[in-house]
C-alpha cells in the first residue's frame, strides 16, 4: 500500500527551480533514500512535505489524502513527522520535557482532552510522563530523563530529537542527514536506532543522508536528486551502479 504519493512537485525561489518536477511514491514500512550533492534540493523536498513551503506546482497525498496546502501542523497531525539537518531540541529543557513537548500535540488531540477539561491536569502529566518514559527506554535514553538536552553528547542527542518526532505518532518520519557530524560510532548506534524505530513502530521512514555506507546498509529504494531533478529511482543497488549516478555524485569524492 503507498503510503506517501508525490507527483510532480516543483518550487522556485526567484529564478532558481530548487525542486522541478519531482515525483516519489512510498510504500508503507519502507525505509526509502533521498540522496544528492550539496544543493540539489533534498531539505526543500522536506519543507514541501512538510508545509514549510507551498510548492508553485504538484500534489502531496498522505494514505490517500491531499495533504498539499495544508500548514506545518496540519501535516504533523496528518502524520509525518521530521529532524532537521542542524539539531533543533529546546537545549534548556530536560530530556523527558522535550519528548513531552511533542506529546503534548497529540494528547490534545486524543481522549485524554476530556481528562482535561475536568480538570485532572495531574491525570494528564503523570499519562503524558508514563508515554514520553516508554518512548525514552525505546532509545535507551530512560536513565537521562533529567539531563538537560543541551549537556547530552552529540550522538544521543540526535536520537532524542528522534525520539521527539515519533512522539507525535506520525505515520511516516522525515529524517534530514541524521548522521551528520557523527563519528563512525555513532553513525553505527544510529543505524541501530533506526532499524529499531523500524520494528517497534512499524515506521515509514524517509532518510536523507550523505553517508552512502548507511544510505546502502538500511534503505530499500533510493532517489537522486540533482540540481532539484530526480536523476535516478529505484532500488538502492541498481541506483547506486548507475553510471551517471557515480558520475554527478558518487565519484565527486
Ligand atoms: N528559502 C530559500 N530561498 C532561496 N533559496 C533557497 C531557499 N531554500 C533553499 N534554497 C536554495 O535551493 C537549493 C536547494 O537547497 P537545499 O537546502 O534543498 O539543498 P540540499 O540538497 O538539502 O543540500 P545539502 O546537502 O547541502 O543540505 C539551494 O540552491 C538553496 O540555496
Ligand atoms: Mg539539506
Amino acid at each position: 500500500m503507498t503510503l506517501l504519493q508525490v507527483n510532480n512537485l516543483s518550487i522556485a525561489f526567484g529564478g532558481l527551480r530548487a525542486v522541478d518536477d519531482f515525483s516519489l511514491e512510498i510504500e508503507k514500512g519502507e525505509l526509502y533514500g533521498l540522496i544528492g550533492p550539496n544543493g540539489a534540493g533534498k531539505t526543500t523536498v522536506f519543507n514541501l512535505l512538510t508545509g514549510v513551503y507551498k510548492p508553485n506546482e504538484g500534489i502531496i497525498r498522505l494514505d490517500g489524502e491531499d495533504i498539499t496546502r495544508k500548514n506545518t501542523i496540519e501535516i504533523n497531525h496528518a502524520g509525518i513527522a521530521r529532524t532537521f539537518q542542524n539539531i533543533r531540541l529546546f537545549h534548556q529543557m530536560s530530556v523527558i520535557d522535550n519528548v513531552k513537548v511533542g506529546l503534548t500535540e497529540r494528547f490534545k488531540y486524543s481522549g485524554i482532552e476530556g481528562v482535561l477539561h475536568v480538570g485532572r491536569y495531574k491525570a494528564m502529566e503523570k499519562a503524558m510522563d508514563e508515554e514520553a518514559m516508554k518512548l525514552l527506554k525505546v532509545f535507551d535514553l530512560d536513565s537521562e530523563r533529567d539531563v538537560l538536552a543541551s549537556n547530552l553528547p552529540y550522538g544521543k542527542q540526535r536520537k532524542l530529537e528522534i525520539a521527539r518526532a515519533m512522539a507525535t505518532s506520525p505515520k511516516l518520519l522525515l529524517l534530514d542527514e541524521p548522521a551528520a557530524g557523527m563519528n563512525p560510532n555513532e553513525t553505527a548506534e544510529l543505524m541501530d536506532t533506526i532499524a529499531l524505530v523500524r520494528k517497534e513502530f512499524d515506521m515509514t521512514i524517509l532518510l536523507i543522508e550523505h553517508d552512502m555506507k548507511l544510505v546502502s546498509g538500511i534503505c530499500e529504494k533510493l532517489t537522486v536528486l540533482n540540481f532539484g531533478r530526480v536523476l535516478k529511482q529505484g532500488e538502492t543497488k541498481e541506483v547506486l551502479d548507475d553510471p551517471e549516478v557515480i558520475k554527478a555524485y558518487l565519484g565527486e569524492d
